[in-house]
């Protein structure tokens, strides 16, 4: 863990452009993943993001982080959605940082490369952490100590609010988490489509843990809390 910091605006950092870390860091991705995504998730980011933002009700002031937050689609749907609460959006890869940066940011809307598994915020700061399509990055342990470091960071009563693949529910999207796990060798999305990240969010701690919504035939999305 590292030592805490508060989440005031940190300068852009020239640094690696992958974090080390065992998820797996887009970084040549970034240049056109803003025009890959919206087929990627069968037309359904731009509604998929515009929900999960209505899913928010917080007082003015609160803080939101973003975990994965690749070029910064749902931070800054959370921030223009909400406009009151401060919303900061981390990755791993410093390209999409970039891209976030130069396209997202505003005063209420950040962006700093850091590590899901490794949070460089103080414990209780955030009334809710947000994650959409980053979890099937990140092999079993690491969904672990990431959702750990999220519950570290989040107020007690404070809110999970996660997107992600999991169990598909329709024929075409078993073929399309199918496909993705074949083609990209990618074993952390099998785990996704067993359904390992409800039982993980659970032996994080995480209580009251429900389904809201369904996106796409093979994205969830799941709601937890931590215990107050
Ligand atoms: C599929 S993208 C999702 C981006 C964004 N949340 C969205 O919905 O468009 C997954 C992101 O997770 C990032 N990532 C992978 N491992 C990570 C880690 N250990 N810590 C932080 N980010 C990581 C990748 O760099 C990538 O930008």
């Amino acid at each position: 863990m590292n030592s805490p910091q508060n989440s005031s605006p940190s300068p852009q950092t020239p640094g690696p452009a992958a974090l080390p870390t065992r998820g797996r860091v887009l970084v040549h991705a970034a240049v056109i993943y803003d025009a890959v995504q919206p087929l990627v998730t069968l037309g359904q980011e731009a509604r998929l993001n515009r929900w999960l933002a209505e899913q928010i009700s917080l007082p003015d002031g609160e803080q939101v982080l973003d975990v994965g937050c690749g070029t910064g689609l749902l931070t800054v749907q959370i921030a223009r959605g909400n406009p009151g609460l401060h919303v900061i959006g981390i990755d791993a890869s410093r390209p999409m940082i970039d891209v976030a940066n130069r396209k997202r940011s505003s005063s209420d809307c950040r962006f700093q490369q850091a590590l899901g598994e490794d949070l460089p915020f103080p414990d209780s700061h955030f009334a809710m952490v947000t994650s959409a399509l980053f979890f099937h990055h990140v092999d079993r342990d690491l969904k672990q100590q990431t959702l750990q470091e999220i519950y570290r960071v989040l107020k007690p009563g404070g809110e999970l609010l996660i997107a992600d693949m999991d169990k598909p529910y329709t024929l075409l999207g078993w073929a399309m988490s199918w496909t993705a796990w074949k083609l990209f060798r990618q074993p952390e999305i099998k785990e996704n489509m067993d359904g390992v990240l409800r039982e993980e969010i659970e032996t994080a701690g995480f209580l009251n843990l429900t389904e809201l919504s369904r996106f796409s035939g093979y994205i969830r999305v799941l709601h937890a809390r931590r215990g107050s």
